[in-house]
């Protein structure tokens, strides 16, 4: 394979053959094809696109990079996971992944730690004191047999090709094409081995795609490409215009997803989001329609079930639940905080999700680079959400950090989130649409 040749042909927006593709995975996962040969051909694929055939090809060359998961006789029912393209406030998993365990469906997710303003969902699972989030792939697998579902950072067995050329991408502008993020995102999901796969795929001001038609594209790519490559699939296109739920930051989504499964939280776009995209992985994966498969949703989580999951996964990743509850109930009684308070009377028009992202980030709630420590009690708590109405003064969140230093600023940055006008702002959908 002359690697030259093929970016001569890829930049002229010449189809590339399955075989080739792979061999250029193959190649450049060995060592043996230079970065800069790999960010051209990012580049030109930027550029160019890739047919629905190439991207089938090199998602599962990254796949095969690495270690491929197996369930049969780890686990006896249907295996399905969700990712999310990430927001702000987004717990959702700590309540989807055992919500759908509990309804008959095995979840082996593995997931992220974050990088930028918020932390991943590993991240916020460590603010729990002794839970381990990176298991071995054996002790993964022992957890998912044991409770349905586990909450384990990406081991590196995991799509190798992927994080080496993800880590490329990021420095040579070539993160935004399509194809690329379909590849990145599907070999490390294909490679978990669910059968079902759910997309929830965010749109608005604090998501990866801000508009509608740029997050309907990925998802119809997604959901294409996990079929071609032999899996159920469907995406839900949802908002992220305001954060999900009060929450965001890491210990104090965990206690509002926590209070979610126990049918305590006003977070109801949380519980109501949960229950819509679990809902579609026991569809696909038991074979029901979603009208049946959205009520053992709801009454699953209204029996308790999924909050049990949840406690036994903790529980088995070596998390104490009742020291957590406890350290974040002394944390808001005593940890450095300060109020945000409205300027004027009105109504809540938008919560600006990346201006309460950035004030997360200022309190310490995320890292800029790998190795930065999150403060896992710094957060933002609003108090209110989009529709509400407020009186001049009332308290529209709350600001809280070790570091007291950092308050201010963050409370301004909030203030400045949270829009009020003289209009009460019309009723928006949370699901914009569905693609299958
Ligand atoms: N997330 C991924 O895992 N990969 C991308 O390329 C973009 C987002």
């Amino acid at each position: 394979m002359i690697v030259k040749l093929l970016l001569d042909r890829k930049r002229a927006g010449e189809e590339l053959s399955p075989k080739e593709i792979r061999k250029l995975v193959r190649a450049y996962t060995r060592g043996e094809v230079p970065d800069y040969q790999m960010a051209a051909f990012a580049m030109a694929v930027c550029c160019r696109g890739m047919s629905p055939a190439e991207t089938l090809a090199l998602t599962e060359s990254m796949r095969d990079s690495g270690t491929c998961l197996d369930w049969t006789g780890i686990v006896s029912v249907p295996t399905a996971d969700k990712h999310s393209t990430g927001g702000v406030g987004d717990k959702l998993s700590l309540v989807v992944q055992p919500l759908a365990a509990a309804c008959g469906l095995a979840v082996p997710s593995l997931t992220g730690r974050g990088l930028g303003l918020t932390g991943g969902t590993a991240d916020k699972m460590e603010s729990i004191p002794g839970y381990v989030a990176g298991l071995s792939l054996a002790d993964y697998r022992k957890v998912v047999a044991d409770c349905g579902c586990s909450l384990t950072v990406q081991t590196a067995e995991i799509a190798p090709a992927d994080r080496k050329l993800y880590a490329l991408r990021d420095v040579t502008g070539t993160v935004p094409s399509i194809p690329l993020i379909v590849a990145s995102i599907l070999s490390k999901k294909l490679a978990e081995g669910a059968g079902t796969l759910v997309f929830d795929v965010k749109c608005g001001a604090g998501a990866f795609m801000k508009t509608r038609s740029e997050a309907a594209g990925l998802a119809r790519a997604l959901v294409a490409g996990a079929q071609g490559a032999g899996r159920q699939a469907c995406a839900l296109v949802t908002s992220m215009d305001e954060p999900l739920g009060f929450a965001v930051g890491n210990a104090n989504e965990v206690q509002e997803a926590l209070d979610v499964l126990r049918g305590a939280s006003r977070a109801h776009d949380v519980a109501d989001l949960s229950v819509e995209l679990a809902a579609r992985m026991v569809a696909l994966g038991l074979g029901l329609p979603v009208e049946a498969a959205r009520a053992r949703c709801r009454e699953r989580l209204a029996d308790g079930s999924a909050l049990r999951r949840f406690a036994r996964m903790v529980a088995l990743h070596g998390g104490r639940l009742d020291a957590f509850e406890a350290a974040v109930a002394d944390f808001r009684r005593n940890g450095p905080a300060r109020e945000v308070r409205a300027g004027r009377a009105g109504w809540v028009a938008r919560i600006d999700a990346n201006g309460v992202a950035e004030a997360a980030f200022a309190l310490g709630a995320g890292r800029a680079k790998a190795s930065d420590a999150i403060d896992p009690m710094a957060g933002v708590d609003l108090a209110v959400t989009r529709g509400d109405r407020v009186e001049a003064g009332a308290v529209i969140a709350r600001v809280a950090a070790a570091d007291a230093a950092r308050l201010e600023a963050a409370a301004e940055r909030v203030r400045a989130a949270v829009e009020l006008a003289d209009e009460r702002p019309a009723p928006r959908p949370a699901v914009f649409e569905e693609v299958r």
